[in-house]
């Protein structure tokens, strides 16, 4: 496919060389397109030898080649990341005042647009016009994702990572070129922006990663979730439409695209995190690991190797007290209600006293949820790592849906097209 690759002036310009990399790898012919100011971010010399072809910077060049028309013309695939709130002004006012934008205006294939730019930016209403200007004309605008900006700000704006970018492009690609009788053109292509997928108009929150509960001001209690299975649930969510709420107890991961972020540290935190945004929706998906007990005690102050006089060999006794469960307490608040949908995860190990099946099948009954992802755990299994074995159990029906080996992301799909049939 001919994809042209935008590049506007942002920080973020550097993530679009591991974005370009996806496309040349896949075999994609692809024409860089960087504004002025993209090339104060990174330089000419790197687009052309990342994309193996001569980089295309102004309507000055090549003139006899008409390549404010031709590139637009010629395009399967026109894709601007990161696009500035200056960019997506420029083409939301249909301005043609360089070789992108001319691009943009003479393109008649999807145009996908993946904006980055400070929170203020993004949330202005000019901004928030701009891109429904756009989406409304058939234009695939990718929601940034939260997270850390480029100073020591957070907030939505970030340009998602390049796999992302690259699956959404994929997406698209595939989806007009399989749709039979789409005319090359933007208008009548879905937008991002406006849902589209089995879950769109559905609200659900996810938990990801694993609560700490600190002792003192350097200490706590964790465990070795690292939230690579939440992160793909919320991941997998949105793609598929759904309003996506990510309540993540420490995870370094970064933001999945058009997921908000809800950064929780101890188990009561997440408690209240998760009951307020559980309020308002369709599914609560349970995938952090939920200290079961925090110290009952919180040191203000580091705990000393020694206490005091005479003290010099006594460890200190930690004592703890039981954390909420919060699985329990949504389907307490649930009551007969429908809504919402609330999916349980368990690690089980088999033993003496039953299969890791049993075992799961007990703990579905006990919690009262409606399905129950069951991990089968063990040295060295499933924390941290990319792939994961799992059994899903509905509430009421024999069946089971096993899912995996499989990654992360496929071991979502999975989960969620189990949520979808019991919504
Ligand atoms: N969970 C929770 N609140 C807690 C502990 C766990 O909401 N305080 C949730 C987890 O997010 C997960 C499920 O409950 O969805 C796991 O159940 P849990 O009873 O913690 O499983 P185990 O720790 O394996 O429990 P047990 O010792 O009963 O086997």
């Amino acid at each position: 496919m001919r994809i042209v690759l935008g590049v506007s002036g942002g920080i973020a310009a550097y993530k679009a060389c591991s974005l370009l990399r996806l496309f040349t790898e896949a075999g994609h012919d692809v024409t860089v397109v960087p504004t002025a100011a993209a090339l104060q971010f990174v330089g000419a010399p790197t687009w052309a030898a990342l994309s193996g072809r001569p980089v295309q910077t102004d309507v000055w060049t090549s003139v006899h080649e008409v390549p404010h028309v031709r590139l637009g013309q010629d395009a399967d695939l026109v894709v601007v990341a990161p696009a500035t709130a200056d960019l997506i002004a420029r083409a939301a006012a249909g301005m043609a005042d360089d070789l992108l934008t001319s691009t943009l205006l003479t393109a008649r294939c999807p145009v996908v647009l993946a904006p980055a730019m400070h929170t203020e930016m993004w949330d202005h209403a000019a901004t928030q016009a701009n891109v429904v200007t756009l989406t409304e004309r058939g234009v695939h605008v990718i929601p940034p994702a939260s997270g850390r900006l480029t100073g020591a700000d957070t907030g939505p704006g970030r340009l998602p990572e390049a796999e992302e970018l690259y699956a959404v492009c994929q997406r698209i690609l595939a989806h007009h070129h399989t749709d039979s009788g789409a005319r090359s053109g933007t208008d009548g292509a879905p937008a991002a922006h406006h849902a589209v997928g089995p879950l769109a108009g559905r609200k659900v929150v996810v938990t990801a990663g694993g609560t700490r509960e600190p002792l003192d001001p350097v200490r706590y209690l964790g465990n070795r979730s690292s939230g690579k299975q939440g992160y793909a649930l919320a991941s997998v969510a949105a793609r598929r439409g759904a309003e996506v709420t990510l309540v993540s107890a420490n995870s370094s991961l970064p933001a999945p695209a058009g997921v908000t972020v809800v950064p929780v540290q101890t188990a009561l935190e997440l408690e209240q995190a998760v009951t307020e945004a559980a309020a308002a929706a369709d599914v609560v998906v349970m995938a952090a690991a939920v200290a079961d007990f925090r110290p009952r005690e919180y040191q203000r102050s580091k705990i000393k190797k020694t206490h005091g006089p005479g003290e010099e060999d006594h460890a200190p006794t930690v004592e703890l007290v039981r954390n909420p469960d919060v699985l329990a307490g949504l389907v307490a608040a649930r009551g007969d209600a429908p809504s919402p949908v609330i999916v349980g995860f368990a690690a089980e190990t088999g033993d003496d006293e039953g299969s890791v099946l049993d075992h799961g099948r007990a703990k579905l009954a006990r919690k009262g949820c409606d399905l129950l992802v069951v991990n089968e755990v063990g040295e060295s299994v499933t924390f941290g790592q990319d792939h994961n074995t799992v059994h899903i159990l509905r509430r009421g029906a024999e069946e089971v849906v096993d899912a995996g080996p499989a990654s992360k992301h496929d071991i979502a799909a999975a989960v969620w097209d189990a949520v979808q049939s019991a919504l």
